[in-house]
């Protein structure tokens, strides 16, 4: 069976659950609603032939769908109902949960003239990927403790998932192409406030692994709730959480494609003013001699201030605002761990140049598709919740080119069909 047929196939037999509200239906209800709609004629789906050593006479489609129905039951979103036998329903999971992309799904959601979007997992599209890269950036899920929606590692095992993820996009990294990560400082060695030093094991894994050179450890200041609670408001022994680590390495340095010209910021008054003085009137000497002003210095009128390595950004971005208007507006769950467009803005534009190809494996509201359009950067996001990229695809509708695939083309049929609810 093609990939495309095994996706029909998944997809009717739960929208033979749609509009049922949790009353079982039983296996040859699933026949008969599935049948029509993936093109078995009655007289196919009836037809038994000789299967196996016994030669016993089986129906080979509805073999096929039966296949299907006990995939989706070890999902987890199908059940058998206890009691009569060959009666199935939605599991609440089946309900409300977020469509994950199996393992072995990648189709295309849609794409612009610049870039695309994938519905599916990154290791099932980037290691057959062969096209230079000049970023990744992304905000992998965190190890935390309380999963989020769409699943997190487990903190033991955050080094591999990271390395296995990244190893097939570091291949591909054009000379100088870096890759950046957002990540989180706040994850403690369990029952205690000390941290857990994962990123420390991660950052020396990327660089023994796959030759990555660590560039910056960048403090992230946002406007961030106050925690960790636990240890800070409750227990007293830590601070408030005012950061979060964003990681930027590069595959050689010395060639690396940085460029700070690409970002320069407005110099501050006071600078201006000392410019407008023509510079230092004063002869003074710091730090055992390491810094000397003398009479002139800092008087050279240049394009903008260099940007210092700590960035401070709220999390508030108006694209989102659209993308939380559009989630709603197709009674969608929102996804609820983004970065502000600006953070994927300030990285592309000191990291590549306009026509670069700019990619994110954990793509969640593919916000990196939406700067790079603006910045004239090609793209490629890789999101294995089909939920969130049909929410985010809303907002590319008037870029360029603009085509839906496949995989958008699934959601309308499952999703949209009414298999699911979101409460
Ligand atoms: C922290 S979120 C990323 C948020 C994103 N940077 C943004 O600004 O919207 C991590 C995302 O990675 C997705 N994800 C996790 N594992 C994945 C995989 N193997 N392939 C593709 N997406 C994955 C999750 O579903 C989630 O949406």
């Amino acid at each position: 069976m093609n990939q495309q047929r095994q996706m029909d196939l998944f997809a009717e037999v739960l929208g033979a659950f749609a509009g049922t509200s949790g009353t079982p239906i039983s296996t040859q209800d699933v026949y008969r609603r599935v049948a029509p709609r993936v093109g078995i004629d009655e007289r196919d789906l009836n037809e038994k032939v000789p299967i196996g050593k016994s030669r016993q006479l089986h129906s080979p489609e509805k073999r096929k769908i039966r296949w299907a129905q006990q995939t989706l039951r070890q999902l987890k979103l199908i059940e058998r109902v206890d009691g009569p036998r060959g009666l199935w329903r939605l599991t609440d999971a089946g309900e409300k949960k977020l469509t994950k992309a199996l393992p072995d799904v990648a189709m295309l959601a849609f794409s612009t003239d610049l870039g695309i979007a994938i519905w599916g997992s990154c290791n099932r599209v980037f290691p057959h990927l062969d096209l230079p890269i000049a970023l990744m950036i992304s905000s992998p899920p965190f190890p935390l403790s309380n999963p989020r929606a769409y699943g997190n590692p487990d903190v033991s095992q955050y080094t591999d998932f990271i390395c296995r993820a990244l190893e097939p996009v570091v291949a591909n990294l054009e000379p100088g192409g870096s890759i950046v990560l957002n990540v989180s400082n706040d994850i403690f060695v369990p029952g205690t406030p000390a941290r857990s030093t994962y990123l420390e094991r991660m950052i020396i894994a990327l660089e023994d692994r796959l030759g990555l050179s660590l560039m910056d450890r960048v403090p992230w200041c946002s406007n961030k709730p106050p925690g960790p609670v636990a240890w800070a408001s409750k227990a007293r022994f830590q601070m408030n959480v005012a950061w979060e680590p964003v990681l930027w390495f590069c595959n050689d340095p010395l060639r690396a494609k940085s460029d700070n010209r690409r970002v320069l910021q407005p110099h501050s008054e006071k600078h201006l003013k000392l410019l407008a003085a023509g510079g230092e009137q004063r002869t003074a000497s710091y730090g055992d001699g390491a810094y000397r002003i003398r009479p002139g210095s800092y008087g050279k009128t240049t394009a903008g201030r260099i940007p210092r390595n700590v960035i401070t950004m709220g999390n508030h971005c108006p694209d989102h605002r659209q993308y939380r208007k559009d989630a709603a507006g197709l009674g969608l769950p929102p996804h609820g761990a983004p970065m502000p467009k600006a953070m994927y803005d300030f990285w592309i534009q000191f990291l590549t140049e306009p026509g670069d190809l700019c990619v994110d494996i954990f793509g969640g509201r593919l916000t990196l598709g939406k700067s790079a359009e603006e910045l004239g950067r090609r793209w490629l996001v890789t999101e294995w919740i089909l939920e969130y990229v049909r929410a985010a695809a809303e907002r590319f509708r008037a870029c360029g080119g603009f085509v839906i695939g496949d995989g958008l083309t699934q959601f309308d049929r499952v999703v949209r069909a009414g298999a699911k609810t979101y409460a």
